[in-house]
């Protein structure tokens, strides 16, 4: 029988593996918001192909990798932005329910942070669970170049594994040379969006973790990739899902073929094979070409852990939507606009393929274009949201939570998120409670669409 206290020991001993993940970092033991952590965006060259170092990388922090921010639910974080590129940025907090000024969206919650300038975020995370932070700002480069990491958001009451490893999906458009090419074709844009070249975790080409054999090791993953959605397999042990965009699942299902799309996050529990040296790994089969993204080895002597004996996880405090009061609000994705969009600003991509009721936003800029809608704090909405484009589109709401239900293209199962992949074709009703004031931006987080038109922003008052 599992007792938190043997589950204890077990993390004690995982604790060695998880630190060759080098993700515990500078910023691990930050329990409580003492003085402010100070995150420095840069410029920096990184080896993630065996072609030498990548130029022209950019990252946070002073490791290759942006450090894995962990936090505590309810307790106060605060981190200075110490912008050090030649370009302004900014930081969004994807997934945390925080204050719109904390939201990082440049105009319409907070300035450019400009080269030499700095930011200080401060907020007090109101979950736990798996989230990211990127910039707001000219995002297909800046993303695209490696601003990107994950968020752990931690709670003491939940159960406790053996190990734990943080894997940052994504890929990176570069040619046989290693160096980046361009980061985009206007023709795929207009499209599925354009696919990197070189696939990572973590910033390497199929790594693999050693955890203890027989383990219950939480697996936590961000898509962070700028295009690509992922159908998610584990080979060769076993996986069931806890957890999906930061928020537990009502109930634990095995992971099989899982599609996620950029944004979206996944807790799995992975039951590590009892033979030592065993390895599993985790694949994307989606597409023509299934990549292998990590491997896990077993290590050890079993431990032999039965992963139905893990409690569930602590439940965050999300608001529950009342249907009975609920007012709909439509979006309708378009593949055109019927009007131009203003001249952009922060990394505009100079194409206007993409709309949302018809009115294209080619950026995150607050003025030209008035909210698609507006909501009163405290109240029920449900978005019903058309998909008549022939993409797939992961569809991202800052600041509020929404529970998607009535889809009339997938058996949809009951959970609270911030990311919806909606499928061609696809309408669904994203039910939520308003409770966050504030402008809050809707788009796609294929960079590509979100920087071509796809993007909105609706106001809580
Ligand atoms: Cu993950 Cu508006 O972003
Ligand atoms: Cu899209």
């Amino acid at each position: 029988m599992l007792t938190r206290r043997t589950l204890m020991k077990g993390a004690l001993v995982a604790g060695a593996y998880a630190g060759g993940v080098g993700l515990a970092g500078r910023f691990g033991g930050l329990a409580k918001a003492e003085a402010p952590v100070t995150l420095v965006a840069r410029p920096g060259e990184a080896m993630i192909t065996d072609k030498g170092p990548t130029k022209g990388v950019m990252t946070y922090g002073d490791a290759e990798i942006p450090p894995v921010l962990r936090m505590r639910r309810g307790e106060a974080f605060a981190l200075r932005l110490d912008n050090r590129l030649d370009e302004p940025t900014t930081i969004h907090w994807h997934g945390l329910r925080i204050d719109n000024r904390m939201d990082g969206v440049p105009f319409l919650t907070q300035p450019y942070v400009y080269g030499g300038d700095g930011f200080d975020y401060a907020f007090t995370p109101p979950d736990a669970g798996t989230f990211w932070y990127h910039p707001h700002c000219n995002t297909l480069t800046q993303i695209g170049r490696g601003l990107a990491g994950l968020v752990v958001v931690e709670d003491p009451a939940d159960p406790v594994f053996d190990a734990e490893i943080v894997l940052n999906l994504r890929d990176w458009r570069l040619g046989g040379d290693g160096q980046f090419i361009a980061q985009f074709k206007p023709r795929d844009a207009a499209r599925a969006g354009t696919f990197g070249t070189v696939r990572t975790a973590n910033w390497r080409q199929s790594p693999q973790y050693d955890a203890p054999a027989g383990g219950l090791v939480r697996l936590r993953l961000a898509a962070t990739d700028v295009t690509r959605i992922l159908a998610l397999q584990m080979e060769g042990a076993e996986a069931a899902v806890i957890a999906l965009d930061g928020n537990p699942a009502a109930e634990r299902f095995a992971l099989d073929h899982l599609m996620i799309g950029p944004g979206q996050r996944l807790d799995l529990v992975l039951r590590m094979p009892d033979t030592e040296g065993a390895v599993a790994a985790l694949k994307d089969l989606r597409g023509t070409k299934p990549a292998t993204l990590a491997t896990f080895r077993a290590v050890g002597a079993s431990l032999k852990r039965d992963a139905r004996d893990l409690p569930p996880l602590t439940q965050n405090p999300l608001p529950e939507p009342d249907l009975s009061a609920a007012a709909e609000i439509p979006f309708v994705l378009s593949a055109s606009a019927e009007e131009r969009p203003k001249d952009g600003i922060c990394g505009s991509l100079g194409y206007n393929f993409w709309a949302i009721n018809k009115v294209p936003w080619a950026d995150d800029t607050g003025d030209p274009t008035a909210p698609l809608a507006e909501m009163k704090a405290g109240r029920t909405y449900i978005f019903n949201v058309e998909n008549p484009t022939p993409q797939v589109h992961p569809l991202h709401l800052h600041g509020l939570v929404f529970r998607p239900m009535n889809s009339n293209k997938q058996a949809i199962r009951p959970h609270f998120s911030d990311t919806y992949l909606i499928l061609p074709d696809e309408k669904v009703q994203l039910a939520l409670v308003a409770d966050n004031p504030g402008d809050w931006v809707f788009h796609c987080h294929i960079i590509e669409h979100q920087k071509t038109g796809m993007t909105s922003y609706v106001r809580v008052v």
